[in-house]
């Protein structure tokens, strides 16, 4: 059993938490993800690792209530513990110096930005970080993101924090002021990632997203995380979670992503959803 040593509400239906996993935390890197189960029948969710302390044994993980299990999950408290805790699962994000990189964070993408933007800054990189959110009362971590950012901009769809706009207007700006990234990394909403990637394509921005399709057994056996980059078929589980945005198949990820709404919404209904 995995205890939640810390809960935190970042908002109404965005917690997180710190979970005792010595034997994950020892080798998490940036941009890997566990699978966890709340118990035994429980259905596997994949949950990417926002933070790890190896001192301490544990793992942070930041989740967004969206599903019958989100919300199970959200109802633990500190003290409590989770069946399984699967990891670090997935390629870690590649580190190197590129030179000036945009770390891309949108809602619940911001934290695994996080982890990774910190390791390309200690690799050298100079960071401007982006985030953004549907409004202001979403946003999180601007704290911890200023800490690892040369710069950090910050948008709220409504304007109710920062600039009123999308990630991509800032991004846009950012380019058009200062001149080209060597890299640009999105995180976030299928949309935000796409719109990022049709943006960069223009200028010719190398762009890595990470994917976070629906996962069952996370070592490449059952097919369920198959995305389409570069013509190819690719697991995320085992081959990601990072690709290059220009080669992924995102109209074909949108469709996948909704193949199990009605399944969804009627265990969030028997939940009481
Ligand atoms: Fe089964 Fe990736 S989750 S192949």
């Amino acid at each position: 059993m995995y205890r939640i040593v810390k809960k935190e509400v970042l908002a109404p239906s965005l917690k997180l938490f710190v979970i005792d996993a010595p034997l994950v935390a020892r080798k998490a890197r940036a941009g890997q993800f566990v699978i966890l189960r709340i118990r035994e029948e429980g259905e596997r969710i994949p949950l990417t690792i926002a933070d790890f302390d190896r001192e301490k044994g544990t793992i942070t993980c930041v989740f967004q209530e969206v599903g019958k299990t989100t919300r199970e999950l959200g109802l633990l408290e500190e003290g409590e513990s989770i069946k399984d805790f699967a990891g670090p699962l997935g390629v870690p994000s590649h580190i190197e110096k590129y030179g000036r990189v945009a770390c891309i964070g949108g809602g619940v993408g911001v934290a695994p930005v996080f982890p990774i933007a910190r390791a390309l800054k200690e690799a050298g990189n100079e960071i401007t970080g982006i985030i953004g959110a549907r409004t202001g009362e979403l946003l999180f971590w601007e704290d911890r993101m200023r800490q690892v950012c040369d710069e950090l901009l910050v948008a709220t769809d409504d304007g109710s924090y920062g600039r009123k706009g999308f990630v991509t207007d800032l991004l846009k700006e950012a380019i058009e002021e200062k001149g080209n990234f060597a890299l640009c990394l999105a995180i976030g909403p299928l949309p935000m990632m796409r719109a990022v990637c049709d943006l960069t394509r223009n200028y010719s921005i190398k762009t890595v997203v990470s994917l976070n399709p629906v996962m069952v057994d996370g070592t490449g056996m059952c097919g369920c995380c198959r995305v389409t980059v570069g013509g190819e078929t690719r697991f995320v589980c085992v081959d990601g979670p990072e690709f290059d945005g220009h080669q992924v198949d995102f109209a074909e990820m949108a469709r996948r992503s909704v193949i199990y709404r009605p399944q969804e919404l009627l265990a969030l209904e028997r939940h009481g959803g």
